[in-house]
């Protein structure tokens, strides 16, 4: 389990699958993700026991909040593409819950994120990739620490549209531990 202060990121169960399926077939959720078919209860637990078999390659965890003293899982998040020789990780976030956008759990996520990949894997070098058109997520990012590295022109065809997409990433060197 990885505490933070609002919020703590403890690993996924089979029970969560029923939530992770209702969040990736929500359009609203997966407007700004790569997801673009309908998911069914079979392909996630297909999916899921892939994943538990290769804990070196995934790092999928929940993200639960502390609630008025009840526990509310709101989201999942990751770190895949996990490259051990030159330290490097891609992250991704998905808060599924709607009503719970905008209220810095993305943030703290995030931050959550990037103490657990430079002080417990040795990662050097965390990244990802947000849609131009996704407000939110890049606030939440430079917020937790991301910076800029570039825009991929018209990478993603998504909803009759082809769409930039920016790669952030933070660097061991210039992280600062927000002690969420
Ligand atoms: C993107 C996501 C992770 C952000 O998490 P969050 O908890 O909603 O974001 P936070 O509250 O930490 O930060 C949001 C920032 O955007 C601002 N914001 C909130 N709603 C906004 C909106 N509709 N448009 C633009 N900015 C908005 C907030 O004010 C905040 O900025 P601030 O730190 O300057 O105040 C979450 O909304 C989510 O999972 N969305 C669905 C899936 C998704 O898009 N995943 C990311 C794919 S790259």
């Amino acid at each position: 389990m990885l505490p933070g202060k609002r919020i703590k990121l403890r690993a996924m169960e089979p029970e969560d699958i029923p939530a992770m399926v209702r969040w990736l077939n929500d359009p609203e959720v997966i407007e700004n993700l790569l997801r673009y078919a309908p998911l069914s209860i079979k392909e996630e637990e297909g999916w899921y026991e892939k994943m538990i078999a290769s804990p070196a390659e995934e790092h999928y965890y929940m993200i639960d909040v502390l609630d008025e003293d009840t526990v509310k899982t709101i989201g999942t998040t990751h770190l895949h593409n996990v490259d051990w020789k030159n330290r490097s990780a891609e992250i991704a976030i998905c808060i599924g819950e709607k009503n719970y956008w905008g209220n810095g759990y993305g943030c703290e996520t995030m931050q959550l994120m990037l103490r657990h990949g430079f002080n417990d894997l040795n990662l050097n070098r965390m990244y990802l990739y947000v849609f131009d058109t996704n407000e939110r997520a890049k606030k939440a990012y430079l917020a937790a620490g991301f910076v800029e590295e570039g825009r991929l022109r018209q990478d993603i065809y998504k909803n009759g549209q082809y769409i930039d997409t920016h790669i952030m990433s933070v660097l061991r060197d210039e992280w600062q531990d927000a002690r969420v």
